[in-house]
C-alpha cells in the first residue's frame, strides 16, 4: 500500500485543508472565549481526513469491519465524552490518548507484517512507532488507573526499580537497533513487550499530583508515534497532525512543569531519588480550628471593600460554579470589589477553573492569573477560599519533603481574614495538611460548597 499508492491531487488538497483546520482549532484552543469553537474545527477536520480516506482511491481490505469498528469505537467515544464527569476529564483524556499510542504501534506493526519492507527509513520510523506508541499505551493505562483511584496514587517504587527501568530501556534500545540492522519479526513483537513494560516503570514511580503533567508527556509521545506511523503509510496528514500534537503537547507539559515550580526531571524521576515521595501526612485533625455560620462569612463579606475568590477541585465537584458568581454579583452590587484568583493547576486539569467559571459566565476580565493577583492579597480584607487546598498551601513554600514543594502558590496567608469552604478537614489532593487552617485568622465554613454559597448568598442579602 505504502510503496505504490499515490494519493490523486483532490485527496492531498483535502488533505492540506484539513491540516489547516487542525493548526486553526489549535490557535482557537489557546483562548477559553474560542475554544469551543477551536474544538469543533478539530472535528470537522478529523472527519474530513477520515472520510476521504475512503474515496481516496486506496483499496481497503477489510471494509465491512472497519465500518463496524469505525461505527462501534465513535460510539463509545460519545457515550463516554458525554458522560464523563469534569472532575473525571484528566483519566478520560488519559484513556483516548493511550489508545491513540496504542493504535499507531499496532498499525506499524501490522504494516511491517504487510508490507516487510527491508527500506532504512521505513525500519527506523517502523521501530520508533512501535516503541513510543506503545509507551503511550501502557503509561497512560497506568496514569487512568492513578487518576480514577483504581490504585494508589502515591509513587510507587519497586525494589531496585531504578535499575531495572534502566535495564528495560537498554533493552529496547537494543532491539531496537537490531530490528532496523537485521529485520525480523520476533524483535518486533519484543519491541512492543518492552515498550508496554517500560511505559508502567516510568509512570508508576509518579506521585499523583504530578500525574498530569505525565499525561500531558505521554500525549506529546503519541503525537510523535503518530507522526512516526505518518512515514510508515507515507500519510502527510498522519504527519503533520502528529507533529502538531507532539509540539502542543512538549509545550504544554514544559508549562505545567513550570507551573508547579520544578523541573521536569524532579517529576519524573524524583521518586528515585526521593524528592516526590513525600508528604507531610495528613494528621492534625484534634488541633484547634476556627469554624464560622454562613452568618459570619456574610458579615465578614459584606463589610469587606475588597475580596478575593480562590476557586478549586471541590468548587467542580460542588458544582457550585454559578452559585459563586451570584455571589460576586450580589458582593459588585454593594460597591465591593471583587476578582477571582486562578492559579494554573486548580482543580484537575489545565484551565479546569476558567472552563468552570466561563459556563457560569463569570466576565474573563475578573479572572487574575497567579502572578497578577498574588501581589493584591496583602490589601484584601477576606479571601473566599472555594474548595481549593493545595494550590494555597504554605508549604510548598517551606516543607521540603511535601510533594508540592516549590510549586507556586496563591499568597491567601497575605490577606486580613481567610475563609475556607469544605466539607472537612481532609487534606486535598496531595494528602498533605495546609497550616493555614490552623490560623487565627481562618473562619472555617463546613459543609458542601454549593449548600454553604447558597446559605451565605441569603445572609448577605440581609446584611
Ligand atoms: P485540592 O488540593 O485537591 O483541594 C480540594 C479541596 O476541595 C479539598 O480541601 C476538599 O476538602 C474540598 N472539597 C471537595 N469537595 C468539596 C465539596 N463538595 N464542597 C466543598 N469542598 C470540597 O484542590 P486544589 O487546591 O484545586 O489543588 C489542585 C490539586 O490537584 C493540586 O495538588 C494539583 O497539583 C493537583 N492536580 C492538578 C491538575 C491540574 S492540571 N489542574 C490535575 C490533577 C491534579 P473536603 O474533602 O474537606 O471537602
Amino acid at each position: 500500500m505504502t510503496e505504490t499508492h499515490v494519493d490523486p491531487t483532490w485527496v492531498q488538497l483535502s488533505y492540506l485543508v484539513a491540516a489547516v483546520l487542525f493548526i486553526l482549532a489549535l490557535k482557537s484552543m489557546s483562548s477559553p472565549r474560542t475554544a469551543r469553537t477551536g474544538v469543533l474545527i478539530g472535528a470537522v477536520g478529523a472527519t474530513l481526513a477520515t472520510v476521504v480516506l475512503f474515496f481516496s482511491g486506496i483499496e481497503l481490505m477489510n471494509l465491512a469491519l472497519i465500518l463496524i469498528v469505525l461505527v462501534i469505537g465513535s460510539l463509545i467515544g460519545l457515550i463516554a465524552a458525554r458522560r464523563v464527569k469534569m472532575t473525571a476529564m484528566p483519566q478520560l483524556v488519559a484513556l483516548f490518548n493511550g489508545v491513540g499510542g496504542g493504535a499507531a504501534g499496532l498499525i506499524a506493526v501490522v504494516e511491517y507484517l504487510v508490507v516487510g519492507s527491508e527500506d532504512l527509513l521505513f525500519l527506523i520510523f517502523t521501530v520508533a512507532t512501535v516503541i513510543i506508541g506503545s509507551v503511550a499505551f501502557s503509561g497512560s493505562v497506568v496514569t487512568y488507573l492513578k487518576l480514577q483511584e483504581l490504585m494508589t496514587t502515591r509513587p510507587v517504587v519497586i525494589p531496585l526499580g531504578k535499575w531495572i527501568t534502566i535495564l528495560v530501556a537498554l533493552a529496547t534500545v537494543v532491539a531496537g537497533v537490531w530490528m532496523v540492522v537485521d529485520p525480523q519479526q520476533w524483535l518486533l513483537w519484543s519491541l512492543l513487550g518492552l515498550g508496554l513494560l517500560f511505559g508502567v516503570l516510568f509512570v508508576l514511580p509518579v506521585g499523583g499530583a504530578d500525574v498530569p503533567i505525565v499525561i500531558s508527556l505521554l500525549n506529546a509521545m503519541t503525537g510523535l508515534a503518530v507522526a512516526a506511523s505518518g512515514y510508515v503509510l507515507g500519510n502527510v496528514l498522519l504527519l503533520i497532525a502528529g507533529t502538531l500534537v507532539g509540539a502542543s503537547g512538549t509545550l504544554l507539559t514544559n508549562l505545567m512543569a513550570k507551573a508547579m515550580g520544578r523541573p521536569l526531571t524532579s517529576t519524573l524521576f524524583g521518586a528515585f531519588s526521593g524528592t516526590t515521595a513525600g508528604g507531610g501526612g495528613a494528621g492534625g485533625t484534634d488541633r484547634p480550628v476556627r469554624s464560622g455560620s454562613a452568618n459570619d462569612v456574610a458579615i465578614m463579606l459584606g463589610f469587606a471593600n475588597k475580596v478575593i475568590l480562590v476557586p478549586g477541585y471541590g468548587l467542580a465537584v460542588a458544582q457550585a460554579q454559578s452559585t459563586l458568581r451570584e455571589l460576586a454579583d450580589l458582593l459588585t452590587e454593594k460597591g465591593i470589589e471583587v476578582d477571582y484568583a486562578i492559579h494554573p493547576v486548580a482543580g484537575r486539569m489545565p484551565g479546569h477553573m476558567n472552563v468552570l467559571l466561563a459556563e457560569a459566565n463569570v466576565p474573563y476580565e475578573q479572572l487574575k492569573e497567579m502572578d497578577e493577583i498574588n501581589p493584591e492579597f496583602s490589601a484584601t480584607d477576606v479571601v473566599l477560599v472555594v474548595g481549593a487546598n493545595d494550590v494555597v498551601n504554605p508549604a510548598a513554600r517551606t516543607d521540603q519533603s511535601a510533594p508540592i514543594y516549590g510549586m507556586p502558590i496563591l499568597d491567601v496567608d497575605q490577606a486580613q481574614q481567610i475563609v475556607f469552604l469544605k466539607r472537612s478537614m481532609r487534606p486535598g489532593f496531595a494528602g498533605i495538611e495546609n497550616e493555614i487552617l490552623f490560623d487565627p485568622k481562618t473562619t472555617l465554613l463546613f459543609g458542601d460548597a454549593k449548600d454553604s454559597l447558597t446559605k451565605v448568598v441569603s445572609a448577605l442579602k440581609t446584611v
